[in-house]
């Protein structure tokens, strides 16, 4: 993917979303159409943002070292290797991401952290990824690896999320950990699955089609895998530190999970 500021970039609208800066006047002008039609879009990208925290707390309170972040994003606060640090965990880290102003800004950010560090590629493309040499130089795959999915399913259609999550299942050690974030209209009501509508309808005329999935489609992701407690639930109800999120106009708009390699 090569670097055209010209046309939005749903990467750099989610950062516009979140309040960060790495995004470009056409970015803005189309996050602020999606606003105004899907107003509670902004309320999704911070549930999401959240359940990407907690998600990467549970793993490194597993115990767990090692990471393999698909669709990263743009880094705004709270990155993995950050969350990481917070915690005083010693975390090695791999990001994923096929956006060029992900990779660059990702790639200053990271300099000076010898244990994290960015890939640009498509995610999709495993032994890529795999064999790239700075996977190989951070990640020992004989050792449990949290594999973080994290809002990123969403640009995928079916069957690419099952096969894409079966394939790297595979290079998982006993102990490693899946976690899957997904946008959802599924427990919405009325007036949500209309917000919902228009925001596919945007995506898709700017060319980055987004395909919410129901309980039932994202369960067989998790296939031959030990679900954690809860289980697929909405992104507040993972795992939640913070009451108010159950009331976010958002809540129903995203499903999270984190699993176990058996
Ligand atoms: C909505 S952001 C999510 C960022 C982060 N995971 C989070 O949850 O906050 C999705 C990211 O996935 C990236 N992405 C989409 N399709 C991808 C693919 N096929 N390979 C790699 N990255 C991809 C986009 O460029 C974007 O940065």
């Amino acid at each position: 993917m090569s670097l055209d500021t010209s046309r939005p970039s749903a990467a750099r609208a989610y950062d516009y979303f979140l309040g960060g800066h790495s995004n470009f006047a056409a970015d803005r002008e189309f996050a602020d159409q999606v606003k105004a039609i899907a107003p509670s879009v902004p309320n999704v990208a911070r549930l999401n943002r959240n359940f990407l925290r907690r998600a990467v707390r549970y793993c490194l309170d597993q115990g767990i070292r090692q990471f393999l972040d698909l669709g990263s994003g743009i880094p705004t606060v709270g990155n993995t290797h950050q969350i990481a640090a917070d915690a005083h965990a010693d975390a090695r880290v791999v990001y994923v991401d096929n956006e060029p102003v992900a990779f660059h800004h990702s790639r200053g950010l990271l300099e000076e952290h010898p244990d994290a560090t960015i890939i640009q590629a498509d995610m999709r493309d495993r032994e890529h990824v795999l064999s790239h040499p700075e996977t190989r130089r951070l990640l020992d795959f004989d050792e449990p690896v949290a594999l973080l999915v994290i809002g990123v399913l969403l640009y995928l259609p079916d069957p690419e999320p099952a096969e894409l999550i079966r394939g790297y299942r595979e290079h998982l050690a006993p102990g490693s950990l899946l976690a899957v974030s997904t946008l959802t209209d599924e427990p919405a009501g009325t007036a949500l699955r209309e917000e919902v509508q228009r925001l596919r309808a945007a995506y898709a005329e700017a060319g980055e089609p987004v395909h919410p999935r129901d309980h039932a489609d994202i369960l067989p992701w998790f296939d031959g895998l030990d679900l954690v407690e809860p289980g697929l639930v909405t992104l507040p109800e993972w795992r939640c530190d913070d009451p108010a999120e159950a009331f976010d106009v958002a809540a129903p708009l995203g499903y999270g999970a984190v699993a176990r390699v058996p």
